[in-house]
């Protein structure tokens, strides 16, 4: 037995080689994972269809953001049966590669919304939004009704649309400034609703 090399015995006595080995083993395990995916196409191209929010579209995703809706809806169907039976095809990267940061999450008290777009009319969501139990007696969803009082804090969109194309999202300068007066006279529940008619339906 060789006693001398870098033995199991050695390693497993060692608390500060242990550590050192179990970190270098993560990191090659990690960056071999992880690396690839920023230069894999299927994750750093927008799938087809997929276009950038418009300014009004853009204003209710930072009211979903805002409200915490991500807290009891994901935007992320898993590629299983059951899950593609009752939302439609399963979330591929390409279709979030415009935001930032993405609303993928997991936990799931209401119904996952990633390919909500189109489901129901305007209309419903109106008047879900101001009071689910008016549609849906059994929901526990809370109530937004001040969506409909708020304007959109349009004065603020051009510099969002800036900051996100230096993330990487193509919008034109002509966007960045029509971006204020697209929102104009617009109230948060129809920023929302925009919002939420457009998720998932390049995908459809
Ligand atoms: C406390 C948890 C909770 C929060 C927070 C919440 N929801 Fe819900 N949501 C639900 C539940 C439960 C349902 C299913 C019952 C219903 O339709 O009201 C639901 C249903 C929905 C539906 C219908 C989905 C479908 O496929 O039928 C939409 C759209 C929706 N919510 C949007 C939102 C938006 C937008 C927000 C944030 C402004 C939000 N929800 C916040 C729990 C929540």
């Amino acid at each position: 037995m060789n006693k001398t090399g870098l033995s199991h015995e050695k390693i497993e006595t060692s608390n500060f080689l242990m550590i050192v080995l179990i970190l270098l083993v993560l990191l090659g395990g990690g960056l071999i994972e992880i690396v690839p995916l920023f230069f894999q196409t299927s994750t750093t191209q927008p799938a087809p269809g997929v276009k950038p929010y418009t300014a009004l579209q853009l204003a209710g995703r930072d009211v979903y953001v805002r409200e915490g809706c991500y807290n009891c809806h994901s935007q992320m169907i898993r590629p299983f049966r059951a899950e593609t039976l009752r939302y439609g095809h399963y979330s591929v990267a390409g279709e979030s590669v415009y935001d930032h940061p993405f609303q993928w999450g997991s936990k799931r008290t209401g119904p996952d919304l990633a390919r909500v777009g189109e489901r129901y009319s305007d209309d419903w969501h109106r008047i879900h939004l101001n009071n689910p139990r008016d549609l849906v007696p059994e929901s526990n969803m809370p109530a937004y009704p001040w969506l409909l009082a708020n304007q959109v804090d349009a004065a603020s969109l051009p510099s969002h649309l800036k900051a996100l194309r230096t993330a990487g999202v193509p919008y034109t300068d002509e966007q960045i400034n029509t971006a204020a007066k697209e929102v104009q006279g617009k109230t948060e529940m129809d920023a929302l609703v925009a919002y939420l008619q457009v998720l998932g339906t390049a995908l459809k």
